[in-house]
């Protein structure tokens, strides 16, 4: 008889799901949001939750789940068929290419409730029926994240990392030392190009107890045993379940790792940032770049 080693995959199990937690009530955008919810707001002719669902889908990411709550149906709506639109935009001749990022094949895309707002854990943990014992991705859509030029997504940046290391991965970037309170902030490890070891998480540290200014900018790619540690994650930061506590609790049982972006992120939850990001996409995007270039010249006055 052979002995069995045992069996190593060559890959880690492929990231086919991302959970995407859009349950928040959108205050800080109020009154723009009263009716409708925050991820609907648009970048130029987008929708935030556009932006999140293309960045899976370029990293091959195809079942979405979406945490949702009250008022929050337009988010599934834009994503269904609009017959009726598209019958009167083919009578006028009118191309339907522009909905093609609105289509999702039939099942591939589940809605799960958050009925009440215990916070961004409570949120994952809500999703754990439907990710079931397969890592998954999660997008947190406030974080408009744009890739430089030539470069992949943060997403599909994270994937290949992911690809070779396994385990968990979060996205992290820099920030100045006064902003470190409002996020989560990693201890780091050794360090190898774009990959940072994860050796302590805490959430919205004060500014003198943070381990660093790498905060997790919205991006993650976890194992399903988090949903195990959730299960009983007790109120952490602003009294709320936090994700974060979860993921600490799983350094040392299982890898993980911190993924510098190449590219920018916007904090689409704050008004500056949202009007950041439109200045930036509009300048980046060709049918747009010279006329808005020319505009803000004359609105700065030179
Ligand atoms: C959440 C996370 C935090 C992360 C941040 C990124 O915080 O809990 O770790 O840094 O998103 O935007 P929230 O913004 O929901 O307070």
């Amino acid at each position: 008889m052979t002995s069995s080693a045992p069996f190593k995959p060559i890959r880690p199990k492929p990231i086919r799901k991302a959970v995407f937690p859009v349950a928040g009530l959108g205050t800080r955008f109020l009154p723009a949001t009263k009716a409708i919810p925050k991820e609907m707001l648009p970048i130029i002719d987008r929708p935030l939750i556009q932006y999140a669902v293309d960045e899976a889908r370029e990293a091959g990411i195809e079942q979405l789940i979406f945490v949702t709550g009250r008022g929050k149906t337009a988010i599934v709506e834009h994503f269904d068929t609009a017959y009726e639109l598209e019958a009167t935009m083919s009578e006028r001749d009118k191309s339907l290419d522009v909905l093609e990022p609105t289509r999702i094949q039939p099942g591939n895309l589940v809605t799960v409730r958050q009925q009440v707002p215990l916070g961004l854990g409570h949120a994952i943990w809500c999703a754990r029926a439907i990710v079931g014992d397969e890592p998954f991705a999660i997008f947190l859509p406030d974080e408009l994240m744009i890739a430089n030029q030539g470069s992949t997504g943060c997403m599909k940046q994270m994937v290949e990392a992911y690809n070779e290391v396994g385990g968990n991965l979060i996205s992290v970037l820099e920030v100045p030392e006064e902003e470190v309170s409002s996020y989560g902030v990693i201890a780091p490890g050794r360090q190898d190009g774009a990959l940072t070891e994860v050796k302590g998480l805490v959430e919205k540290p004060r500014r003198e107890d943070a381990p660093s200014n790498l905060i997790i900018s919205g991006r993650y790619i976890l194992q399903p045993e988090v949903m195990r540690v959730l299960e009983n994650q007790g109120k952490g930061a602003g009294g709320e379940v936090q994700l974060t506590d979860a993921m600490a609790q799983m350094i040392g049982q299982q890898a993980f790792h911190a993924v510098t972006f190449a590219g920018n992120r916007y904090d689409c939850g704050s008004k500056t940032g949202f009007v950041e990001a439109t200045l930036a996409i509009a300048l980046e995007r060709e049918d747009m770049r010279d006329e808005v270039r020319a505009m803000a010249k004359r609105l700065l006055g030179n």
